[in-house]
């Protein structure tokens, strides 16, 4: 320590002595260190007071650059260079950088922050092991994060915000036992993120904001001291994250989420920021979120919440803000948001509330309904398919907003303290480390977005949903002549095209009576159910009104448009396509079963005698079969509306024995037409049904000779004749013997094994010695 002079006396000394002088405030060699530090950083002007005469233990720190002594030694060295670092020099060497830094082994905080630092982070980093704190944010490295890093056991925070570090989040997060800090915002990390996350139970801030890392978040519920969560701007998801309730700010904005929200919510009582916006949360609201006691910003936007707000709700009189838009919420806005809302921001557009006086539009009730059902069949349907749509990836480059800074300064401080007790700190650090919270953070609004309707391709359909009528008049062309696709008794078929460029079918249904939208909710949420690989699936609905009353005129049913023609046209254009081979037809065949087996039994109430027919099952580019006209509720005869069950149809009545049996036959029929390559009349069923009949008990050469030609060599014996089969017992007169769905769908499986097996023997198109068969029943789903 600086001994006491007379202050004359050390001014001489210092003037004459220059060397001995420093000596006695620091060891040479680390102000040596420090000058070749600012010689290798490119002299940044932050350091020009830096000189050899530099008394670095005892200037005045300043919040950008500070040299903190203990015992003639550095523990903590703070360089902060300018809001927008160019990056240095071609010759600077991120490798010597830290070689000379070694040479200051007792280095407790190191912050080295808009430097221009770049290169990727060496692994002699481990060195410096007694690092407690690391703060290395907005330089230019790179790489992935040096796997030697652990061996920094009393490392307590780690932060390489907005820098360009990539590659998946090491799973030895675990060999920190004592991390509070992590904050890894704006860089390139990606991949999942590792479960020994979970026992990192001194952690206070968790910052992963605007990287691309993807998928479930691990159970974070152990973290009890767990304040700052920020996930924001990356694909996390599907479920909320499981945190212990203590959570100071909650940023989940622009991830991947859809589950509903915890049901604890309201035991959060220190929340400050809940941010969840621009995911598709679904289910209910809690309303118990805006009396927490510590809530001052919610923003929920651009979810599919729901639920009903009152007016006489109550609410916290420092929410700041409060954004609920774009959300399917009904009821009264509450008067504690509204009232005194100068200072507060309250924005609550696109939702389905009631008497808003001010400009913040509003959807009908009817649609927070309509959307509220297709929520759920949503979820429906991704339990059933789980994993299988391919997630489209888009990421912007967004500045994260960094809520919870001066929280992070707080905890720094607090640790700082702490680890004071036995060392050291100069109360120039402490005021530092409080204005620190002067956050660098950028705002960049992002013009992405992630597409919210995928392509409509084979696997995931695009979520079901309200059409406005806008939208559809613009994807037809107003009902453009050329859109025309052909009209039925379920009204008119036009072709469309939607903003995003996929083609849908429009079905446009004339109303005779006039009803209210309310009356079609229950029809709606039945035919929002007509989803599914195999048919020609509703993705959406639209009401247009009457301009003087609001009675619907027109209900428009949106289809995807399956493009590849009908079935039939596939096995008898010859001229124009390709006819299917045999192994095409047997999958065409399944196509239509599994399709029928949904309509059985997977919809409530079962839609049964679909009256279906070769041209009516329509191929998509990938050759899988859609059945396209099925017995959807008509929805001509709306006007029962009221009377009774507006699904009435004479086919839904229960007395009719075995009434799932009708479609079993027209299946026959279209099986058989597959066999035997053409079209059939009814009146030549019966015939064609003893032909076959007999073919399947006669020799292998005279089966072949009744089938179509194009597929009579391709086929396998075994395959055919278990085709034929089945074929003959889908027609027989009496519907009670004619096999269940699942059973036809197992012989149509097993088919097509066979073929398979046969095929994957040989290629060649003579029969040969059947493959040992696969053994298990297939599965069907
Ligand atoms: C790097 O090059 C610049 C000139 O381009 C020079 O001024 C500087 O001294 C060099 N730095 C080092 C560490 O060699
Ligand atoms: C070192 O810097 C100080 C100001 O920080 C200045 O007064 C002094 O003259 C400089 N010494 C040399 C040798 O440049
Ligand atoms: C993650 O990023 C690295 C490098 O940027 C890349 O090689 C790797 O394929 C990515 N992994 C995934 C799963 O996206
Ligand atoms: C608030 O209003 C709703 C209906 O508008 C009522 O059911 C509820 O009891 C009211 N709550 C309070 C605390 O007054
Ligand atoms: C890292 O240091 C910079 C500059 O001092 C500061 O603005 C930023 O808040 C620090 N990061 C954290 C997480 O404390």
């Amino acid at each position: 320590m600086k001994k006491k002079l007379y202050p004359k006396v050390l001014l001489v000394l210092v003037t004459i002595f220059l060397s001995i002088s420093y000596t006695n405030q620091l060891q040479s060699t680390h102000t040596r260190t420090l000058l070749r530090i600012k010689r290798l950083l490119n002299f940044p002007s932050i350091l020009s007071s830096w000189n050899s005469t530099t008394d670095f233990c005892n200037t005045d720190s300043k919040a950008s650059l500070s040299v903190v002594c203990y015992e003639q030694t550095i523990t903590q060295l703070h360089i902060v260079g300018e809001t927008k670092p160019q990056q240095l020099p071609k010759n600077f060497s991120i490798d010597s950088f830290f070689t000379t830094l070694l040479r200051i082994p007792t280095l407790k905080v190191l912050t080295l922050v808009s430097l221009g630092l770049w290169g990727p982070l060496p692994s002699k980093i481990s060195g410096l092991s007694s690092l407690e704190i690391v703060n290395m944010s907005s330089n230019f490295l790179y790489g992935k994060i040096p796997q030697e890093l652990p061996l920094l056991s009393n490392l307590q925070a780690l932060i390489l915000d907005n820098n360009m570090f990539e590659g998946h989040l090491p799973d030895w997060l675990d060999s920190f036992p004592s991390l509070t800090v992590l904050n890894l915002n704006q860089n390139l990390f990606n991949g999942s993120l590792p479960d020994s996350l979970s026992s990192l139970t001194n952690m206070r801030v968790l910052s992963l904001s605007h990287n691309r890392f993807y998928g479930s978040v691990p159970d974070l519920s152990r973290l009890v001291n767990l304040q700052v969560l920020e996930l924001d701007d990356n694909s996390f998801g599907p479920n909320f994250p499981r945190t212990y309730n203590k959570l100071v700010t909650c940023v989940l904005r622009n991830n991947k989420f859809r589950s509903s929200l915890p049901d604890n919510m309201s035991s959060y009582y220190q929340l400050e920021r809940f941010d969840i916006s621009e995911n598709a949360f679904v289910g209910p609201f809690q309303l118990e979120l805006f009396s927490l006691p510590a809530i001052s910003y919610i923003n929920i936007s651009r979810n599919k919440l729901s639920g009903m707000l009152f007016e006489n709700l109550s609410c916290n009189s420092i929410l700041e803000e409060v954004d609920l838009s774009s959300n399917l919420l009904t009821g009264r806005l509450p008067k504690c948001l509204v009232s005194n809302s100068n200072d507060r921001k309250f924005l609550y557009g696109g939702n389905c509330l009631e008497e808003t006086n001010q400009n913040q539009n509003q959807h009908e009730q009817a649609f927070c309904h309509t959307e509220a059902i297709a929520v759920g069949i949503g979820l429906n349907e991704r339990k059933k398919h789980k994993g299988v749509s391919k997630t489209v990836l888009a990421f912007g480059i967004i500045g994260g907003i960094f809520g919870g800074i001066s929280l992070v300064a707080l905890i720094f401080m607090i640790m700082i303290r702490r680890r004071n007790g036995k060392t050291i700190m100069t109360k120039n650090s402490k005021t530092k480390l409080i204005s620190e919270k002067a956050a660098s953070g950028k705002l960049i609004t992002d013009s992405r977005h992630v597409p919210k309707a995928m392509k409509f391709g084979t696997v995931s359909l695009p979520p079901y949903r309200a059409f406005s009528l806008e939208e559809i008049v613009a994807a037809t062309n107003n009902f453009d002549t050329t859109s025309f696709i052909g009209e039925g008794s379920q009204g008119q078929m036009n072709r469309g095209q939607l903003k995003d460029g996929s083609l849908v079918a429009v079905r446009s249904v004339k109303l005779s009576k006039s009803c209210r939208t309310r009356d079609f909710m229950q029809h709606i949420e039945f035919i929002s159910k007509f989803r599914h690989h195999h048919l020609v699936s509703v993705l959406g609905h639209c009401f247009e009104h009457y301009l003087d009353d609001s009675n619907v005129r027109r209900i428009f049913i949106v289809f995807e448009y399956v493009p590849n023609g009908s079935l039939k046209t596939w096995i008898t254009d010859r001229h124009y396509r390709k006819s299917l081979t045999w192994t095409q037809r047997i999958e065409a065949a399944i196509g239509v079963a599994k399709g029928i087996n949904f309509l059985h039994t997977e919809i409530v109430p079962s839609v049964y005698s679909n009256n279906l027919k070769i041209t009516d099952v329509l191929m998509d580019q990938n050759f899988v079969a859609k059945i396209s006209s099925y017995n959807m509720p008509l929805l001509s005869n709306i006007g029962k509306v009221g009377q009774g069950n507006i699904f009435k149809s004479p086919s839904f009545n229960k007395s009719v024995k075995s009434e799932d049996k009708f479609d079993i036959y027209d299946f026959g029929v279209i099986l058989m037409e597959l066999i035997l390559g053409r079209t059939i009349k009814s009146r030549n069923v019966d015939t064609l049904k003893d032909l076959l009949q007999s073919s399947i008990t006669s020799d292998d050469e005279a089966r072949r000779s009744i089938i179509d030609s194009s597929i009579r060599n391709a086929c396998l014996d075994q395959s055919l004749k278990t085709m034929m089969e089945i074929c003959v017992r889908c027609l027989v007169k009496e519907p009670e013997e004619r096999p269940s769905i699942e059973d036809v769908l197992w012989n149509l499986q097993f088919a097509s094994q066979v073929q398979d097996a046969w095929r994957g023997d040989s290629l060649s198109s003579d029969s040969s010695p059947i493959s040992p068969l696969p053994s298990q029943r297939m599965n069907f789903h």
